[in-house]
């Protein structure tokens, strides 16, 4: 199979690479990447030598036709990923999730590509206070990251639906693990821990979310995209659903610093309380999680502390204009 995996430069997507790699070394990756400030070529370091890399965006048709060309199927991994970034209302988001997969899906059927699969969110089911979220939970997204995921979703369902597109989407909890750009809860504070600065905590810190190791993620697209209903969807919950002051403090310990460290900032706006996904469906089909979040952790704390080489240029770049803009301070040195 020759596979175009499209956002793989990311953290999610380039894992996903290794594991399909691993799994079918026969297999051929093209990979599409707009490199942005979250894709790095050294995120596929180890795999340079077994994939074609384009670096191109999504939205641009001559980019995706060049790099689609000759694939069985598309996996589409690209995306601007963060929440607070949508809500600062940068650009992009409307641009990649709702253009870009409009081009990816008009394209393949251009070409003829025999699967399609489009890796999104729980985000698009939008919060909940009690019980789990299914394939058929009606999606009520909350931020401009998860409205236009959530479009992303509806086109490649239109796609499916009107043009008899063979497309799967694969819904995932909150990932963590190696390679996650430290924006995100988990990274963030691993590295602010190490560097004995402030862990700040949206609100009371009493949220909720699904965590789900990235491997684990990984395993399941390769399976729904191999093994998935053709115009079905499929939810990936993580195994532990944990408060979010809870990870901060597991953090704390396992960086061997006290709570000293955290600090209550103000909220998100429209903060989603509480994300829970079922993976009933996924399950069905032969996957489950292998990594629960403890031992998750702890793997992931360890590879920040070992991997300097790969958070210490993101720190001394633009990350620290974003999160001067952020957490109104300067990052610590
Ligand atoms: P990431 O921010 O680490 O990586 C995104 C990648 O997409 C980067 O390599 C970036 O350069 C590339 N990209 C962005 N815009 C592009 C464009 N227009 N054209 C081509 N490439 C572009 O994100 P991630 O956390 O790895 O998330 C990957 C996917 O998984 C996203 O679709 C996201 O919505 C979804 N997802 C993420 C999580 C999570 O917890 N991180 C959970 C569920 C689903
Ligand atoms: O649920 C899946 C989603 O998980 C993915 O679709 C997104 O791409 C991914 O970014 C993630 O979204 P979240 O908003 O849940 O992740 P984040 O790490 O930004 O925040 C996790 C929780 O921690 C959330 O409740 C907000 C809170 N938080 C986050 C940051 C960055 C803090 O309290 N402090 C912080 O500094």
């Amino acid at each position: 199979m020759k596979l175009l995996v499209t956002g793989a430069a990311g953290f999610i997507g380039s894992t996903f690479v290794r594991i399909a790699l691993e799994a079918r070394p026969d297999d051929e990756v093209v990979v599409l990447d707009k490199l942005t400030y979250a894709g790095r070529r050294e995120n596929l370091a180890e795999i340079e030598d077994r994939i074609e890399f384009h670096h191109g965006a999504i939205e641009d048709r001559g980019a995706v036709r060049g790099a689609m060309e000759g694939c069985d199927a598309v996996v589409n991994f690209a995306a601007e990923s963060h929440v607070d970034r949508s809500i600062a209302g940068e650009e992009g988001f409307a641009i990649t999730h709702v253009i870009g997969t409009t081009v990816l899906l008009e394209t393949a059927r251009a070409l003829g590509v025999e699967r399609y699969l489009q890796v999104s969110t729980d985000e698009v089911y939008g919060s909940i206070a009690e019980g789990t979220f299914t394939e058929s939970s009606p999606l009520d997204p909350s931020s401009p990251y998860s409205a236009t995921k959530a479009a992303g979703d509806l086109l490649v369902s239109a796609h499916a639906h009107t043009y008899g597109l063979d497309a799967v989407i694969c819904r995932g909890s909150n990932n963590y693990g190696p390679r996650q750009y430290p924006e995100k809860l988990i990274p963030l504070s691993v590295l602010n821990a190490l560097h004995d600065d402030f862990l700040p905590v949206y609100g009371d810190g009493r949220q909720v979310r699904n965590w789900l190791w990235v491997e684990d993620f990984a395993r399941a697209i390769d399976l729904v995209l191999r093994e998935g209903r053709r115009g079905e969807v499929y939810n990936v919950g993580g195994p532990d659903e944990l408060e979010n002051i809870d990870v901060v403090r597991r953090i704390l310990a396992s960086t061997g610093r006290d709570d000293s460290l955290i600090e209550y900032v103000r909220d998100r706006p429209g903060h989603d309380v509480r994300y829970s996904l079922s993976a009933d469906k996924v399950r069905a089909l032969g996957w489950e999680a292998q990594v629960h979040f403890y031992e998750g952790l702890g793997r992931t704390v360890d590879w920040y502390r070992e991997n300097e080489w790969w958070w210490g240029p993101i720190r001394s770049g633009d990350y620290r204009e974003y999160y001067e803009r952020q957490y109104g301070r300067a990052l610590a040195e």
